[in-house]
């Protein structure tokens, strides 16, 4: 059989690096590691041995679909599976986040998505059958208070998959939608719900996580959620908006707004002097 080229990013860790870790494990699999932090991504690869590469790259940055494309044209020629899940959320209510704080999350968790999408998207169909996997949010269903940035761009997210969803499934490429509720991970660790034993069975795994994009990409499903009983919450919404509305605008509801990672490397790069980007 020939090989299956997965490229997956976000895969320093969390779950990015679940998910390299499991596409690993399929027959043939080769994947491609992506995010910023390369020391990560070389130990990764060195643990799952030669079906693994990696590439260094800042999603953000204008080349970065560029040179992701020119790896894998090189070294592979073909892509079964591309997995869009680097993210990031930084809370901050609209009057003290502003556009700011709305556009560089959308720069993140939307627009590089549908920039590297753009960039393989040819590559994919000359593949297929194949499949991509956008990682939105159960945010990208509910939106909570400190958190409208984040539930904007997963919100955008989860629109764009559904058009892509009928426009690729005449070429050939699967379209999957993952909805994740909380996932203890570096970038959002829920320290507030594990802490409390009432809550902490809020919090799943990378590993479940890592599962449902499995599902979501080489089983084709268009969409799950993690753990699937959040989907609950996201039908209660699209059924009875005021009783979601009237508890997400609760104070009790102000613990679902968790602190994040990237919220502390925005205080430390401030406590060392320099300015967040
Ligand atoms: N954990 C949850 O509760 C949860 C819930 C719903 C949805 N999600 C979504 O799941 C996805 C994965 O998150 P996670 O929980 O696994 O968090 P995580 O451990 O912080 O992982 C985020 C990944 O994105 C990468 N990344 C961040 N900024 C990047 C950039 N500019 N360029 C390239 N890569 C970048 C990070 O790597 P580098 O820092 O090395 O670049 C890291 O590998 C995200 O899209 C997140 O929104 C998570």
């Amino acid at each position: 059989m020939a090989e299956r080229v997965f490229l997956i990013t976000g895969a320093s860790s969390g779950i990015g690096e679940a998910t390299a870790r499991l596409l690993a494990r399929e027959p043939d699999a080769r994947v491609i590691l992506v995010a910023r932090r390369e020391e990560r991504l070389r130990a990764l690869a060195a643990s799952i041995g030669p079906a693994a590469s990696w590439i260094a790259a800042d999603l953000v940055d204008d080349d970065a679909p560029g040179r992701i494309r020119a790896h894998v044209e090189e070294h592979h020629g073909r892509l079964d599976l591309l997995v869009n899940n680097a993210g990031a959320a930084w809370r901050a209510t609209f009057a003290d986040g502003g556009y700011a704080n709305v556009r560089r999350t959308m720069d993140l968790n939307f627009d590089a998505q549908l920039r590297l999408t753009e960039a393989l998207l040819p590559l994919l169909r000359r593949s297929a059958p194949s499949a991509i996997v956008n990682v939105s949010s159960t945010a990208g269903r509910v939106s909570r208070a400190g958190s409208g940035a984040y539930s904007a761009s997963k919100f955008a997210l989860a629109g764009w998959s559904d058009a892509l969803y009928a426009e690729e499934r005449l070429h050939g490429v699967h379209v999957g939608l993952v909805l994740p509720g909380f996932v203890a991970t570096e970038g959002f660790p829920a320290e507030e719900l594990v802490a409390n034993p009432r809550t902490r069975w809020l919090v799943s795994t990378p590993e479940r996580a890592a599962e449902a994009i499995r599902s979501a990409g080489l089983g084709r499903r268009p969409e799950r959620y993690v753990p699937r009983a959040y989907g609950i919450v996201a039908g209660l919404r699209a059924v009875t908006p005021w009783l979601v509305r009237r508890a997400t605008a609760g104070g009790a509801a102000s613990v679902l707004t968790t602190r994040t990672g990237a919220d502390a490397a925005d205080a430390a790069a401030r406590a060392g002097g320099s300015v967040p980007r």
